[in-house]
């Protein structure tokens, strides 16, 4: 992984992501592309709709790309409400990106989720290998995601990695139209009014990971040594499993007046109730080390710092 070209950018791990690899790799070795064009990019950016499959591939040739990090995807609410645009977009950019990764011999990582798992799958301890049948359009998607990552790999012997992430909480862009958004929303809230309403339910757990944390992971899933992976795609990833009460809880040690209630939304409570309560990660430490540096706790004391100056400073 040396000249790295990332989709999607802008979005709510691109733009973390496209920092931490800068940092690592150099500026210029990150081509950082999205749908809207960057303003005040560190490096070197681009507009890329990724259902131009052929700016994808001439991007990535032009660039001299050896790494694709595929991150444009329509998260689960959205889909939701754009089915069809949901598909052609999750899908056709997903081809396009193996496509461009198969001609030019890129080795590829694109996010699946625990919007890959449906109502029949086992919600407690959730293994790698287990009944995947999503009742979702972004869990569609994902589920013939990870198939299709499987498939280039085996057929065309692309260089595929992947993790399944759960939601995913940051300080630095907001995430948009997924169903583990509340668990960001309410720090914003948090420090802005005291209070929250939430759109998920008492008691409704779902695993989630601080960005540091899964930025991390993306990088030493992509160092490691091929031989030593057996799944490649998809590994179950997640740093701990809460339901509001419990986020509540941890920002009150910080807020101790701060208030929670609910206005429970159920089109998203539906998606949430579909997924598993808690993930089972022992192939990613397994075969790759995988490892966590926040819990609920430390997450939340950072996230109330960080986003204290954010929003004072704004
Ligand atoms: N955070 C995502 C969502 O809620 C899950 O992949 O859609």
């Amino acid at each position: 992984m040396k000249r790295i070209m990332i989709t999607g950018a802008l979005g709510q791990i691109g733009s973390e992501l496209t920092t931490k690899l800068r940092e690592i790799y150099g500026a210029d070795n990150v081509l950082a592309t999205d749908i809207r064009p960057a303003s005040g990019s560190t490096g070197p950016s681009a507009v890329l709709d990724v259902t131009d499959a052929q700016k994808m591939h001439d991007l990535a040739k032009d660039f001299g790309a050896d790494t694709l990090m595929h991150m444009a995807a329509l998260l689960s609410a959205t889909a939701e409400e754009k089915p069809l645009l949901a598909w052609n977009l999750n899908m056709g950019g997903l081809v396009n990106a193996l496509e461009t990764s198969r001609e030019l011999g890129l080795q590829f990582f694109t996010p699946s989720s625990i919007g890959a798992f449906g109502p029949s799958t086992p919600k407690n301890n959730t293994p790698q290998d287990t009944l995947q049948r999503p009742t979702t359009m972004y869990g569609v998607n994902k589920v013939a995601g990870e198939l299709l990552c499987d498939y280039y790999f085996e057929r065309f012997g692309v260089d595929t990695r992947g993790v399944r992430f759960p939601g995913l909480i940051s300080n630095v862009t907001p995430p948009g139209g997924g169903t583990t958004d509340y668990a960001v929303d309410i720090y914003y809230q948090a420090i802005e009014q005291n209070s929250y309403t939430s759109y998920i339910a008492a008691g409704t757990y779902m695993d989630m990971m601080y960005m540091p944390d899964a930025l991390q992971a993306i990088i030493d899933l992509m160092e490691t040594d091929a031989d030593q992976l057996i799944h490649r795609n998809a590994f179950n990833v997640t740093a701990m499993s809460f339901d509001p009460e419990q986020i509540a809880a941890s920002i009150r040690k910080h807020l101790p007046d701060f208030q929670l209630d609910y206005a429970v939304d159920p089109v998203r409570q539906g998606i949430a109730d579909s997924w598993p309560d808690n993930i089972d990660v022992t192939a990613a430490r397994d075969e790759w080390g995988f490892k966590t540096a926040y819990d609920l706790d430390a997450m939340t004391a950072d996230m109330l710092e960080k986003l204290k100056n954010k929003l004072q400073n704004a």
